[in-house]
């Protein structure tokens, strides 16, 4: 039988996704288990670099491995793990430092970004896409789902990749991102060009998926749409970029192709579209929570999952840490 190919992903524990994180990462995770082999992170050794109080983070882990579970990711067939509980991630990290390249580092955008935000600038912040690489490399992996935000990181994983294999031979695969078309950005309700961020620390930005009902009405209809006369509910993300999110949001809640919510709203105005939004998006996330309160409840069974998750993904990734120290000199 042929040997699936490998996707990996991850997700920091840092508070409740947002609906971005769904569409953008957590709805692909769930679709690419039919046809590879995954391993998903909860990557808290990444979360660090913002400090942490000891038992949020504590109770983060277990919500975002609960919100996984309730996205549908089995971790019967596929490996769910957390990040620190596999050392070899921390292990290769050091090493891939030394193949990359302090300039290609410092410029990657998201650094540059929260270094600005930032009081806490500190080296794990600018490290961040090498520990990135390391979560990557170690498992042979051939697809990277992930959202926008992430193809820079990507990019310089691939570098890192060829540099080492240039040197070494053919140690790791060469990665490649894995996008979602329509829903690898989606944006912020208020401002609508740019991205939704679960940190953004105005909440009427995003769409938490542990808004309420009447919390999820409130923001949609005070989103950002635009003043076009006659209202014309067309996806066009450079003229419409309001409009085209909220088509983004209901295309990929509700499975309807962008052109099908196109031509459902021909004739119609932007309330309407608001009202199909608010509609189909407390259904879902009403659906979501309850699987979600499910897999909370049960924390023998969610530390179960981690243990094993970690021992399966230690299985893989000792093969290729091994395979590193091997090419470098560093076995006896
Ligand atoms: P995190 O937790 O910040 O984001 C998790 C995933 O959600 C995507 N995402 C979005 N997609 C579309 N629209 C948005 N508004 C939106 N906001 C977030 C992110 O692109 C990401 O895919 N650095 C990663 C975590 C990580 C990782 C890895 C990912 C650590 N190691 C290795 C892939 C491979 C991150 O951004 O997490």
């Amino acid at each position: 039988m042929k040997k699936k190919k490998i996707v990996f992903s991850a997700i920091q524990p840092t508070g409740l996704p947002t609906i971005g994180n769904y569409i953008g990462a957590l709805s692909q995770w769930k679709k690419l288990q039919k046809k590879y082999f995954c391993i998903y992170c909860i990557a808290d050794l990444h979360a660090l670099t913002i400090y942490q109080k000891k038992y949020i983070l504590n109770k983060n882990i277990l919500d975002t491995l609960s919100i996984c579970l309730a996205c549908g990711i089995n971790p019967k067939k596929n490996i769910i793990f957390i990040q620190s509980h596999v050392p070899q991630h921390s292990q290769l990290n050091w090493i891939l430092n030394c193949f990359t390249n302090f300039g290609k580092l410092n410029r990657m955008n998201q650094f540059k970004e929260k270094k600005n935000l930032n009081q806490n600038i500190n080296v794990g912040l600018f490290n961040y896409p090498v520990l990135m690489a390391a979560d990557i490399l170690l498992y042979k992996t051939n697809k990277v789902p992930i959202g926008r935000d992430q193809i820079q990181h990507i990019e310089l994983v691939r570098n890192i990749a060829h540099k080492f294999n240039n040197i070494y031979g053919d140690i790791f695969n060469i990665p490649e991102k894995k996008l979602n078309n329509y829903g690898s950005c989606i944006t912020s309700l208020l401002n609508p060009v740019k991205k939704m961020s679960k940190s953004d620390p105005n909440k009427n930005n995003i769409i938490s998926l542990f808004d309420n009902d009447i919390i999820i009405r409130k923001k949609i209809s005070n989103a950002i749409t635009d003043s076009d006369f006659p209202p014309n509910i067309q996806y066009n993300l450079y003229k419409k970029p309001g409009i085209s999110n909220l088509i983004s949001i209901l295309s990929n809640i509700t499975g309807d192709s962008i052109k099908q919510v196109e031509l459902n709203f021909i004739n119609k105005n932007y309330n309407n579209l608001k009202e199909s939004v608010i509609y189909n998006l407390c259904i879902f996330l009403k659906n979501l929570r309850k699987r979600y309160d499910f897999y909370r409840r049960d924390e023998v069974y969610l530390k179960n999952i981690m243990i094993n998750g970690a021992k399966k993904a230690k299985k893989n990734a000792k093969i290729t840490l091994k395979s590193v120290y091997d090419v470098l000199g560093l076995n006896f």
